[in-house]
């Protein structure tokens, strides 16, 4: 018999505080949306105290995602779980994160507290939460790395004040399975906690060891794992959701665990997020990385041809990535269109169904034929756009480059408020000379931190997803796009970037330390 399990998904507050990630508050209700298909049963939609804009995208979330709880983040002080209550007053299910370090390094070098004053937080901020009608999840950060004694011991005040969910975070990802597994049974046994109050495992992955620590803490007997998709996250990153759901769909045998989670919903989840973040997982990365399901070695590709079970553990459908099969052709309507888009799970509005119409026309003119995974790539493109406010559009462009010439570029762009404007430059290389064409169309004070691409399915006609990081002054943004031609995706994407950064959509860098660890003392 199987023991069902909560999934706990902290993509919008743990994964997006980490550098690079940055979403306006209409993406994280994109994502909380795809989160809520997925099937997760919690979702910490934000920590609303760091800025308006937390804040802003948490409320939204609350206003319109149905069905998971709605949790969000506070420390153990009052303006905090203020600031909490009034984000999430309008979901159904509000449940706050107090989280409050229990390490001694912790407790003595950020809080500055004596361990006596920190169990009174622990109880005020609880019983403070509970006056509000809030759901309560305690979080001891620092857990791994507490003292045993000093962890019941909160805990149990914790869970006596009205908190219903204990974390047990392995917040610097320094533990392992076996002593994560023993610190769950000391704490079931010793904590004195009512009937009812449930333990959540939250694992990082420093040590690579993210997926067997949070597997241990549920063999041991916590109810609930907290992950991110894409395992985004701080330094290394949290839990990936997709490895821990198919460990448990896929060795099930062995764990006896089974969660909500849709599985054919993972590939596309990931991709929304890898769309509105930019920020692309690496071709190896379990369950969702482009070869993930690739056979490349010959003895292997005989294997799976005679029998696909030889060396697939998992199918690639299981997951929801799309097929090679080539599907649709320039002759395919829109209405056929229309139909394989849904078929795939996709649901578009009628104004971005005509934009995806158009790219598909304008990719399979170029192409023969455009298989499942080309459509995906122009979706994920469309979602991506379709996500940022333009004030300026590529309306066309033209390089001449050679290894004995110096690459030049022309661009023309058009502007939301004004005139469209053309300019020319040259770089070490088309790409370069594009973007400073770009930089100067744009009036634009752009530098390219990072870019990469990568081919779409096989063939020289493939398609080719380019993902840059531009810096401008403070700001940094991603911009992510797809074409045939690696000129065309490489401006676009630029063009993109440039959009979140004259809009305000991109993150600020900034030396300020992040509020997160700007502890206040209760009551302050
Ligand atoms: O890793 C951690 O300890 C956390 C808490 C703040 C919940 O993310
Ligand atoms: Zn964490």
């Amino acid at each position: 018999m199987s023991r069902r399990v909560q999934v706990f998904d902290t993509t919008l507050r743990d994964g997006e505080q980490s550098p690079g990630f940055g979403l306006t508050a209409e993406q994280k209700l994109e994502v909380a949306h795809q989160i809520t298909r997925l099937g997760v049963d919690v979702i910490e939609a934000g920590f609303p105290i760091a800025s308006p804009g937390d804040f802003a995208g948490v409320r939204l979330i609350a206003e319109q995602v149905t069905g998971p709880v709605i949790a969000a983040m506070a420390r153990a002080n009052k303006a905090d779980i203020d600031s909490v209550a009034a984000a999430l007053q309008a979901a159904e299910r509000r449940r706050v994160h107090i989280v409050l370090a229990t390490s001694p390094i912790h407790m003595e070098h950020k809080l500055r507290k004596r361990p006596e004053e920190v169990v009174a937080m622990a109880r005020e901020s609880v019983s403070y939460a509970r006056s509000l009608g809030l759901e309560v999840e305690f979080c001891a950060e620092d857990a791994t790395r507490s003292d045993w004694p000093f962890l019941v011991r909160i805990l149990t005040v914790a869970a006596r004040a009205g908190a219903t969910v204990l974390n047990v975070p392995d917040t610097v990802g320094y533990t392992t399975p076996q002593e994560y597994f023993d610190l769950f049974r000391h704490l079931m046994e010793h904590v004195d906690a009512p009937e009812g109050v449930i333990y959540s495992a939250h694992c990082h992955n420093d040590l690579g060891l993210a997926v067997a620590n949070t597997m241990a803490g549920l063999q041991a007997g916590a109810a609930q794992f907290e992950c991110t998709v894409n395992g985004i996250g701080e330094r290394a990153g949290n839990v990936a959701l997709e490895e821990v759901v198919m460990a448990m769909q896929t060795r099930r045998d062995r764990y006896g665990f089974e969660t909500g989670v849709v599985s054919r919903e993972l590939y596309r989840t990931s991709r929304l997020l890898q769309s509105l973040t930019g920020v692309q997982v690496q071709p190896n990365k379990a369950i969702v990385g482009a070869n993930a399901f690739a056979h490349e070695a010959g003895i292997h590709q005989d294997g799976i041809l005679k029998h696909r079970a030889t060396y697939e553990i998992m199918r690639p459908e299981d997951v929801g990535v799309p097929a090679h099969a080539l599907v649709l052709g320039k002759h395919s309507g829109r209405h056929a269109l229309r139909s394989r888009i849904e078929q795939m799970g996709y649901k578009l509005s009628d104004e971005a169904f005509d934009r995806a119409f158009a790219r598909f026309k304008e990719v399979a003119d170029r192409k023969k034929s455009v298989s499942d995974l080309d459509l995906e790539a122009i979706v994920c493109d469309e979602q991506a756009t379709r996500s940022v406010t333009e004030v300026c559009r590529l309306e066309s462009y033209q390089v001449t480059a050679g290894n004995q010439s110096l690459p030049m570029a022309v661009v023309r762009l058009a502007h939301a408020d004004g005139a469209p404007r053309q300019e020319a430059a040259s770089g070490d290389g088309p790409v370069d000379a594009i973007y400073a064409a770009l930089n100067r169309a744009a009036g634009f004070d752009g530098q390219l931190l990072e870019y990469w691409s990568k081919a779409v399915g096989t063939g020289g006609d493939a398609l080719v997803e380019v993902t840059v990081l531009v810096q401008s002054g403070s700001r940094v943004a991603s911009g992510r796009a797809a074409s045939t031609d690696v000129i065309e995706a490489s401006a676009r994407a630029y063009v993109m970037a440039i959009n979140k950064i004259l809009s305000g959509a991109a993150v600020l860098i900034s030396d300020e330390p992040a509020p997160h660890w700007q502890m206040r003392a209760w009551g302050d």
